[in-house]
């Protein structure tokens, strides 16, 4: 049932809020978080992440928040690489895969590879009854609801909500973060549904950013820090139901070769809250606009007021704490990929080519 929405993954990306406020009352109580198991945080020595395609980009993104937050080193991998590399698994080591099926071949046979080798064994899944999910020493469900669009929308921002439930509760246990620290965060994430609908009311201005994406042959995407796996997600996204060769960037790579792409049939999306990486960000987009590239701009009200006019379109988000800025930028990078997709007349909710749970290796 598509609710009245024309593609399931319009439904998805619009019931982001309800369903992040769902997935919040399911793990947040007054006290603080409740996992309902004992994930194996507390004598973490590190962390090695497992993954493909959208779920990857989210541990890539954890990777931020358990190293900042708690101080654990993280190591990330695309399943595919990491199972025939057949990696040494250090002790201590908490092996985390995330899966929004549950069936993903790769991931499953990664999982198998770190029994008996990994400390624990913990999944983020969304398919709670899964084999990943069985195999698993501890299953948190992100609780996203089913998800059909092939394009995964609203169970990327709930992975997300569970990969920082985690890297808190680890920040805790490890005495990274006291209470107050823990309970201002959570305030904020519990904001967040809020921030979620007011950047939905965005939708218009944003159709309109992909209307003229939609004419494009190539487009970029740039991100530092957080904000950098958000970009290969939104590039992943833009490609995958719009058919649109995206390419996405460390703002700070830039300079080391994709540079030479920059035309003006090239638009660069640049993904950039006012935080404390901006700056750096808008020099890499003045390099851009130098050489007659086309700056999609996605930033909060300050950083629209410093980038003033120098850019081909900019869309204004509400203010977001920095820790959760790729959870709610990630709402407009589904939304551009959705609406050009729209656009050029291509199968949203069933891309060519493309399975929603990919079981063959
Ligand atoms: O079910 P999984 O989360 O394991 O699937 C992983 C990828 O196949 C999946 O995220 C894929 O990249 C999506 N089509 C992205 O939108």
């Amino acid at each position: 049932d598509k609710s009245g929405y024309k593609h399931f993954m319009a439904k998805e990306i619009f019931e982001q809020p309800t369903v992040l406020a769902d997935a919040l009352r399911a793990y947040l109580s007054p006290e603080g978080i409740h996992l309902g198991a004992d994930a194996g945080l507390a004598g973490v020595q590190r962390i090695t992440m497992v993954a493909c395609g959208t779920a990857f980009y989210a541990c890539l993104t954890a990777k931020y928040w358990f190293e900042r937050l708690a101080r654990v080193p993280v190591e990330v991998d695309i399943a595919s690489e990491f199972r025939y590399r057949e990696p040494p698994i250090p002790e201590g080591t908490l092996a985390i895969f995330v899966s929004q099926s549950g069936e993903t071949a790769d991931t499953l046979a990664a999982l198998r590879y770190c029994k008996g080798r990994a400390a624990s064994i913990l999944s983020v899944v969304n398919v709670a009854e899964s084999s990943i999910a069985r195999e698993s020493d501890v299953a948190l469900p992100i609780h996203a609801g089913a998800e059909i669009g092939v394009a995964s929308t609203k169970a990327f921002t709930c992975q997300l909500n569970v990969l920082y439930l985690l890297a808190l509760e680890t920040a805790r246990l490890r005495g990274e973060i006291d209470a107050e620290g823990i309970s201002e965060r959570l305030d904020a994430l519990r904001s967040l549904p809020g921030l979620f609908n007011a950047t939905l009311e965005r939708d218009d201005r944003i159709a309109d950013a992909a209307l003229a994406l939609s004419e494009a042959r190539d487009v970029l995407f740039l991100g530092r820090g957080l904000m950098y796996p958000l970009a290969l997600e939104g590039a992943l996204k833009l490609k995958e139901i719009s058919y649109i060769h995206a390419e996405a960037y460390a703002s700070g790579e830039l300079k080391h070769g994709p540079i030479a792409l920059i035309d003006k049939t090239v638009p660069v999306v640049v993904m950039a809250p006012r935080d404390g990486l901006f700056d750096k960000t808008v020099s890499n987009m003045q390099e851009v606009i130098a050489r007659g590239g086309q700056v999609l701009l996605i930033t909060d009200a300050e950083g629209a007021r410093e980038a003033d006019g120098e850019t081909w379109r900019t869309i204004v988000l509400p203010d977001v704490p920095e820790d959760l800025a790729p959870m709610l930028y990630a709402l407009p990078a589904q939304l551009l990929a959705y609406h050009a997709a729209v656009a050029k007349g291509t199968d949203v909710d069933q891309p060519r080519n493309l399975a929603k749970s990919v079981t063959v290796e």
